[in-house]
């Protein structure tokens, strides 16, 4: 369970203190950026009236709200009375007022292939699939089920289903037939989009084939929409599943947008929290958009007529909903969208299944040819980037480069600098951005023309945000380490857990009364800077994604070799934090290099590749407290290296002595 804050944070807080510099916008950034004036600040303190005057500032409503918010712990509603649509939005108006033929999505394929797709192209595919879904007899308020690659007909599934009300959830295209299985049927969706398979590390990787083995277990999907993006050879279920070019063929492009309430539902997205089954998160309509829109054009300084913006998240985190799709398209930006990963064979330099000799350079390749001017990724990407060395970046002319974003992970000040000096030429802000699947928009963050920045340090809350550090008992700390809290409503707030109340007052509500608790510590240093430490529940945080620990001990015990387990996540100097599992043998059961090798890959299967555990220990005995709780934190101390912290309630003394001698 969680931690004092102290063990929870000690470990890392050395390291956050190697840069002591401080970095000023450039006079060069401040000339045209949006916002260099502080008093945004002072404005978000009334944060009712601040987000209300974003809302109609950014927002088309069909219909005005009457009132900003109604809060009644743990439920918020904002932008009470209004009415909107979220594709009109993000189409319909750019279209409307004459920009329809500015880009809205630059695609690049894996293999090399482009497409380039403007808004009013856009808008005709998404008026022409939100008709198929008509047809298949999806209604407003029907839940549709998205399992794609990232890939342009990905963002029209989405908007269509927002065209017509109809809350999607996305499933991320690495995790397994059991994943899908159980978000499907949480969320009792009536169709799945898919495709046969997307590109991946120079392979077409399949998607309908998981699609396949999970439907046998869930009985609301009526039918499957299939794009053929691979040309691989897929199983047509007769009657169930439709192929996406013939439904478009003969769909017409004419449906309109459906008003829906500024609270209408408009997407779930399964997470991770510290049980096994993951969490609904509920995102609603107004209140979403407008944090999403504000902070997309305040945080990376958007500049819709000439800037290209990337996010290298894919579709199915959070990151691509709020900033590849909604947060873009509602500010008329430009996005370019690739399907594939960094280090990735190219048609001219492929070299077989050795990963040794890939490009390390796609994405800098990609920046130099779209002439990308917002680069917004991960820590984690960054952390690869720098053991693959300099001389990759330098290889292209990264000079339309203006501002740099991390998200998913604290960002290493090692990191920061090498992103700084060899991304960034010294020259471009960089915004690291905290926030969560739950708090739907960027929460944490500098505004590059106003914020000074440290490297490593996230700085503050945007203005109409208000986070507080707590210490155990909820009592605020001002300078130190503690809990994050926010302690007002703000407008993307998940408004629920899909399907249980009680589980999101428990989860976020209920440990420190009056606040929302992120599951984060937090220090804050002399300045008032925040500096975010990384989970102190029982969440992982594996390349920015989180994983219970709990999920991965029930996909081990899963394993018929495996009686008990025990998991952790210790900090890995790629992927942020890497998963080390300890598992207690069934009788019978010898601990082979085979055997572990399955028991890895039973967990892959049950739960997508992410989730595979870098390592998993055989031991005959798990340290437990005299109630029988793991002690994870002895876990993880070894798994890191360290001497082990305080044992004295361990109710068997010897066995971690045990356990460090069968993991050696
Ligand atoms: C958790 C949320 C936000 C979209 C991607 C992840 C960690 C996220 C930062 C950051 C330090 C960060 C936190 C948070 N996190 N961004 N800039 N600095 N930590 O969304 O899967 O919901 O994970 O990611 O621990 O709670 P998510």
């Amino acid at each position: 369970m969680a931690q004092s804050p102290e063990s929870a944070l000690s470990g890392s807080i050395d390291s956050y203190q190697v840069e002591d510099r401080k970095f000023a916008p450039s006079p060069e950034f401040t000339a045209s950026a949006r916002l260099t004036d502080p008093s945004i600040y002072t404005d978000g303190e009334d944060y009712e009236n601040f987000w209300a005057t974003q809302a109609r500032d950014l927002i088309t409503w069909f219909e005005d709200f009457h009132t900003t918010l109604e809060w009644d712990l743990p439920n918020a509603r904002w932008f009470v009375g209004g009415k909107l649509n979220v594709a009109y939005n993000c189409l319909d108006r750019h279209v409307e007022a004459g920009i329809g033929d500015r880009v809205a999505i630059y695609f690049e394929g894996e293999p090399g292939d482009t497409r380039t797709i403007t808004y009013a192209e856009l808008l005709d595919d998404v008026k022409r699939f939100t008709r198929v879904l008509i047809n298949l007899g999806v209604e407003t308020g029907d839940r549709v089920c998205i399992y794609m690659p990232m890939i342009p007909e990905a963002a029209v599934a989405m908007l269509a289903c927002a065209r017509l009300g109809a809350p999607h959830t996305l499933v991320f295209g690495g995790f397994s037939p059991d994943s899908l299985i159980d978000r499907i049927n949480d969320a009792e969706a009536v169709v799945a989009i898919t495709a046969d398979a997307g590109y991946r590390k120079g392979k077409p990787s399949g998607l309908k084939t998981n699609i396949d083995v999970a439907l046998a277990d869930c009985p609301t999907i009526r039918n499957v929409v299939v794009v053929n993006r691979c040309d691989t050879d897929v199983e047509m279920t007769e009657g169930r599943d439709l192929w996406w070019h013939d439904l478009m063929a003969d769909a017409d492009a004419d449906a309109d947008a459906v008003p829906v309430d500024s609270e209408h539902l408009l997407y779930l997205l399964y997470t991770s929290g510290t049980t096994a089954k993951p969490k609904g998160v509920m995102h609603t309509t107004g209140g979403y958009l407008t944090q999403v829109a504000w902070t997309h054009r305040e945080v990376f300084d958007l500049k819709p007529e000439s800037d290209i913006y990337w996010c290298s998240a894919d579709i199915g985190w959070v990151t691509g909903h709020s900033y590849i799709v909604y947060g873009p398209l509602t500010n008329g930006a430009s996005v370019v969208m690739y399907e594939g990963t960094p280090d990735t064979p190219r048609e001219s330099e492929r070299n077989g299944d050795d990963p040794a000799g890939w490009a390390k350079d796609r994405m800098w390749d990609i920046i130099e040819r779209y002439k990308v001017t917002q680069l917004y990724t991960a820590p984690t990407a960054i952390r690869a980037f720098m053991k693959w060395g300099e001389a990759e970046p330098a290889k292209h002319d990264l000079s339309s480069l203006r501002l740099l974003g991390s998200v998913g992970e604290p960002i290493n000040p090692e990191a920061w600098m090498w992103y700084h000096r060899n991304i960034g030429a010294e020259r471009c802000p960089i915004v690291d951005t905290w926030w969560q699947t739950e708090t739907g928009g960027i929460m944490i963050t500098p505004l590059p023309g106003i914020t000074e920045t440290k490297p490593g340090s996230a700085c503050r809350a945007i203005p109409g945000v208000f986070v507080e550090v707590v210490d155990d008992e909820g009592n605020e700390v001002t300078e130190g380490g503690g809990y994050l809290t926010i302690t007002k409503p703000f407008p993307a707030m998940l408004r629920g857990v899909w399907k249980a109340p009680e589980r999101f007052f428990d989860t976020y509500w209920s440990r420190y009364p009056g606040r929302y608790f992120a599951g984060d510590g937090a220090r804050l240093d002399e300045d008032g800077y925040l500096w975010l430490m990384g989970r102190v529940d029982d969440v992982m945080n594996i390349s920015g994604h989180r994983i219970s620990t709990t999920e991965v001990e029930s996909a081990l015990v899963d394993h018929d070799a495996v009686a008990e387990a025990a998991v952790v996540g210790a900090a890995d100097p790629l992927t942020g934090q890497a998963i080390y599992g300890y598992v207690i043998l069934r009788g019978g059961n010898e601990p082979s290099e085979e055997l572990i090798e399955e028991i890895r890959r039973h967990v892959a299967t049950k739960l997508g590749a992410i989730a595979r555990p870098k390592q998993v220990v055989a031991v005959t005995d798990l340290p437990k407290t005299r109630s029988g709780k793991i002690m994870r934190r002895l876990l993880r101390d070894m798994a890191e290296g360290r001497e082990l912290g305080d044992t004295t309630t361990l109710a068997d003394a010897g066995v971690m002595s045990q356990i460090s001698g069968s993991s050696a």
